[in-house]
């Protein structure tokens, strides 16, 4: 395993500033790290060892998540009240909704939690099915495993700007999956759609929809890709749609304007992950789809008592109870603040950066920010920054505030600024990432 420690949230030592001579330190730092964790005691190592140990690696991840801006998990939570769940080992294996003989578990919860995101993506109580999953991977890997069972040869299609999850599924699922081209906004591109569904209309479509793709938070057009594969021929029968709403699937609900993802369109299921803007400690979804199509998928399992519906067997009993809270704390009005307050912050970011002679774009309903890709590495891995190929993105979440985007764009600007004085770089030119007129490239810039 190669740790970089001052890198990783597993340091365990304070700081060190890298220099030249710093690599003799660096390595005395991993093996140190190493040491501490490695698990060699014959009779348990004792309690005020492992105190300490885990208080260093506290003050890291308080360190860390100062600048935490890159990725989509909300940080901005108390479950202080959970805590005494944590004496507890839950598990919800089995339906939801016909619990289990496991009595230690948290079906209620997962229940109420199931019945809430029906209301939202409007489904009577009576005719959906679904269940709390370990993250929005899960969700995708069920609701592309309904697909398939409803189309058994079907083909999945999906936008080339799709997250990784989809492209294993397909392979895991060995699903002839084709690829769809994108607009600059990551948005799948339908004119593209059709050309596909048109060479491949012998056979029935499966198709994955970004609410909001991993790095530009493009967003497909629900209502264009349903006329699309109805141009094309394609009857509500030969087509599955799977809607993939990792983290924009939870803030969409609270956009006026926003279209809706709702099960009185003909779709076929939605996936969100939990830990993502709703904020749960721990990776956790949400999976909702028909329950007409659950009955060919299930299993009687006798010994738990319980239907087998899920892809995983054990499933945490605790994930169910932290979004039941998260939900239960906030209501409605609280979710639809936060939600506009992310996308204010989003845009003030996107000026900052655009004021600042930096190429960067915002999608309408986004608060993810994409950019020119810093060019120090150091400062990429400083701030979390998600980087892919010439571009990067900050996720403004619930715990980003306005003076750490000053902060990040007051460094981003004095890292930008040793590099071209030095002479050792020019703005990379990102217009084909986010469009020649938010590219502040030496060509563009001068054009705009
Ligand atoms: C669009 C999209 N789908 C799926 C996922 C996977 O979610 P998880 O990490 O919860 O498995 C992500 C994660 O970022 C995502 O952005």
């Amino acid at each position: 395993m190669t740790l970089i420690p001052e890198l990783q949230a597993t340091e365990l030592l304070p700081r060190v500033v890298s220099t030249g001579k710093s690599s003799a330190k660096r390595q005395k730092l991993q093996t140190d790290i190493e040491e501490k964790l490695a698990i060699t005691e014959c009779s348990g190592d004792s309690q005020p060892n492992l105190t300490s140990i885990i208080s260093h690696y506290l003050q890291s991840l308080k360190h860390y998540s100062l600048r935490n801006l890159g990725y989509p998990t909300n940080q901005d939570f108390n479950y202080d009240p959970l805590h005494p769940l944590l004496d507890f080992h839950l598990n919800n294996a089995g339906d939801p909704f016909l619990g289990s003989s496991f009595s230690l578990n948290s079906t209620s919860f997962e229940v109420s939690v199931l019945n809430w995101f029906a209301s939202i993506w409007e489904i009577e109580t009576s005719e959906y099915w679904g269940y709390v999953t370990s993250g929005g991977t899960e969700g995708n890997l069920h609701g592309i495993l309904v697909g398939r069972e409803q189309l058994p040869d079907g083909i999945l299609y999906t936008s080339e700007d799709s997250h990784y999850s989809i492209f294993k599924i397909a392979k895991m699922y060995r699903m002839k999956c084709v690829k769809v081209r994108t607009l600059i906004s990551g948005e799948i591109d339908c004119a593209d759609l059709k050309v596909q569904a048109l060479a491949h209309k012998d056979k029935p479509a499966i198709i994955n929809l970004n609410i909001g793709t991993t790095m530009k938070g493009g967003i497909d057009d629900l209502d264009l890709v349903i006329q699309t594969l109805e141009d094309c021929g394609f009857t509500p029968d030969r087509y599955y749609i799977h809607c993939d709403g990792a983290l924009f699937g939870m803030m969409f609900p609270f956009l006026k304007q926003a279209s809706r993802i709702s099960f009185k369109k003909p779709i076929g299921s939605v996936t969100i992950s939990g830990h993502k803007f709703l904020g749960c400690p721990i990776p956790c979804g949400i999976v909702l789809t028909r329950l007409e199509y659950i009955n060919g998928l299930s299993k009687d399992v006798e010994v738990i008592a319980s239907r087998d519906a899920t892809i995983t067997g054990s499933r945490s009993g605790h994930a169910p109870i932290f979004l039941w809270y998260a939900l239960k704390t906030r209501g409605l009005v609280g979710l639809q603040n936060e939600v506009q307050k992310c996308i204010m912050n989003a845009q003030y970011l996107k000026n900052r950066l655009l004021d600042a002679g930096i190429g960067a774009m915002l999608n309408k309903f986004s608060n993810i920010v994409v950019f020119e890709r810093p060019l120090d590495y150091k400062f990429s891995r400083r701030w979390n920054l998600a980087c892919n190929g010439n571009i990067a993105h900050v996720v403004v979440m619930q715990h980003i505030t306005v003076q750490m985007l000053d902060s990040f764009v007051d460094e981003f600007l004095q890292q930008r600024s040793i590099s071209f004085e030095e002479g050792r770089f020019q703005p990379i030119c990102v217009a084909n990432d986010i469009g020649a007129a938010n590219c502040a490239c030496t060509l563009h810039h001068s054009i705009s």
